[in-house]
């Protein structure tokens, strides 16, 4: 069985999960979703903090090399054990997530077409575009219920960090996508992208 990957970026707040779960939710056990957030790393050897105040959207916070590697695995057959990132406590969990290879991967992140190492082994690579004041809406009310955040910690964190990273490393990476979604609530591209899918799918019967 071939995998077939399939990277989606775009900045925090896009929309990349609500896209991706409803990919997840129609096609079931024939796709699988990798989160880079996962491969936040480890950082026991600081307080709780001190973590807090890490930079989590330049590409240094994430353990990409760990990502790459699984891939690789994957895409040779064998499963894997990923890691499990707790936002609530800025830093990775002691439980791990089976990964097992499947017909379609997903790989959802700020960053996944940022380094070429990892954006090459994409099949396609998609885009999820989105305005600023709606993504830091989105981010404020997902990190509040989610996340365990209180609005003047995100206020600052936008400020100082999401917001100068993004335009530096994430934005940038428009220019390596196959595809630009103007929203994750444009129901013809999710349409689109559902269909090509499901041809990967058919035509990867066993
Ligand atoms: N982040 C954080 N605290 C950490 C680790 C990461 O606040 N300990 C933040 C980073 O600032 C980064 C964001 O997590 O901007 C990445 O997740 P995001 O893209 O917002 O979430 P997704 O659910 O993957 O995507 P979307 O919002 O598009 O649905």
């Amino acid at each position: 069985m071939k995998t077939v990957f399939i990277g989606i970026a775009g900045g925090t707040g896009s929309g990349k999960s609500t896209f991706t779960k409803r990919l997840k939710e129609y096609f079931g056990d024939n796709l699988t979703v990798i989160y880079h957030d996962n491969y936040y790393r480890r950082r026991d050897d600081i307080d709780f903090e001190h973590r807090k105040l890490i930079n989590y959207d330049h590409p240094d916070s994430l353990e990409t090399s760990l990502l790459i590697e699984h891939i690789k695995q994957l895409k040779n057959g064998h499963e894997v054990e990923g890691p499990l990132y707790d936002f609530t406590q800025h830093n990775r969990s002691d439980k791990t997530v089976l990964i097992k290879p499947c017909k379609v991967i997903i790989v959802e992140g700020i960053l996944v077409l940022h380094e070429t190492q990892l954006s090459e082994l994409f099949d396609y690579k998609i885009y999820l575009d989105a305005d600023a004041d709606e993504r830091i809406l989105r981010r404020a009310a997902r990190d509040i219920k989610m996340r365990g955040r209180e609005l003047p910690d995100i206020i600052a964190q936008y400020l100082s960090t999401v917001k100068p990273m993004h335009n530096l490393f994430v934005e940038p990476t428009k220019s390596v996508a196959d595809i630009i979604i103007n929203s994750a609530l444009n129901e013809a591209a999710f349409d689109i992208v559902k269909t090509k899918i499901e041809s990967i799918i058919v035509s990867n019967q066993d």
